[in-house]
């Protein structure tokens, strides 16, 4: 099943087309994408599941299903791709949980998880989670894995882009 990654309540696998249900609640949720430039029809969500597969091939990593060890259901994703911060390409550790299961600790759970996995696999000294500046809820998820404020710089999808940052000890 190509898990990647297991913590207390989750494990984090592969993602592949057979998801497409479960990421289509999460991803087309217009109150889960407020903060996007634009809520995910069925095309956007089947090339989301399409980008993380062409990642695994490419990088070794990229965003993974994100399911609960009791039921072994997919309730968001979570993982690493590479982003362009402000002009450069950068680790990034992204995270989106079904509505249902939010403040859970699923978010930081999963994204701590990635982090830990992202030290011990790769040579990133630093890695990264940026959202548009209103988004609190993915500011405080990256907070609560220890990251800290690191920018913030205008951009034409966001308005203006907040950065958190945490390094490799
Ligand atoms: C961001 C998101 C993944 C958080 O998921 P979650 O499972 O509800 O988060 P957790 O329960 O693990 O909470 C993580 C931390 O963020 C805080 N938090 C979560 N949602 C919050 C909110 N709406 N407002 C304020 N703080 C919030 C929690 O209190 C917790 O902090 P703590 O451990 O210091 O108490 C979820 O809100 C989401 O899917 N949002 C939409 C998608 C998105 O915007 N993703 C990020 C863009 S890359």
């Amino acid at each position: 099943m190509n898990v990647i990654i297991e913590t207390e309540r989750l494990f984090l696998r592969q993602m592949n087309e057979d998801d497409f249900d479960a990421l289509y609640l999460v991803l087309s949720d217009a109150e889960i994408m407020q903060h996007y430039p634009y809520i995910f029809d069925e095309k956007k969500v089947r090339e989301w599941i399409k980008r993380n597969m062409d990642r695994y091939k490419e990088n070794g990593f990229g965003l993974w299903a994100v399911c609960l060890k009791k039921t072994g259901e997919m309730i968001g994703d979570c993982g690493l791709t590479l982003q362009n911060i402000d002009g450069k390409m950068l680790p990034e550790i992204g995270y989106h949980i079904r509505r249902d299961h939010q403040r859970k600790g699923y978010a930081k759970e999963a994204a701590k998880a990635v982090m830990d996995w992202a030290f011990m696999n790769t040579d990133y000294p630093a890695l990264y989670s940026y959202c548009k500046y209103t988004n609190l809820a993915s500011i405080k998820t990256a907070e609560s894995i220890g990251m800290s404020f690191e920018r913030e710089y205008p951009d034409e999808v966001n308005g203006i882009t907040h950065v958190s940052v945490i390094y490799k000890k």
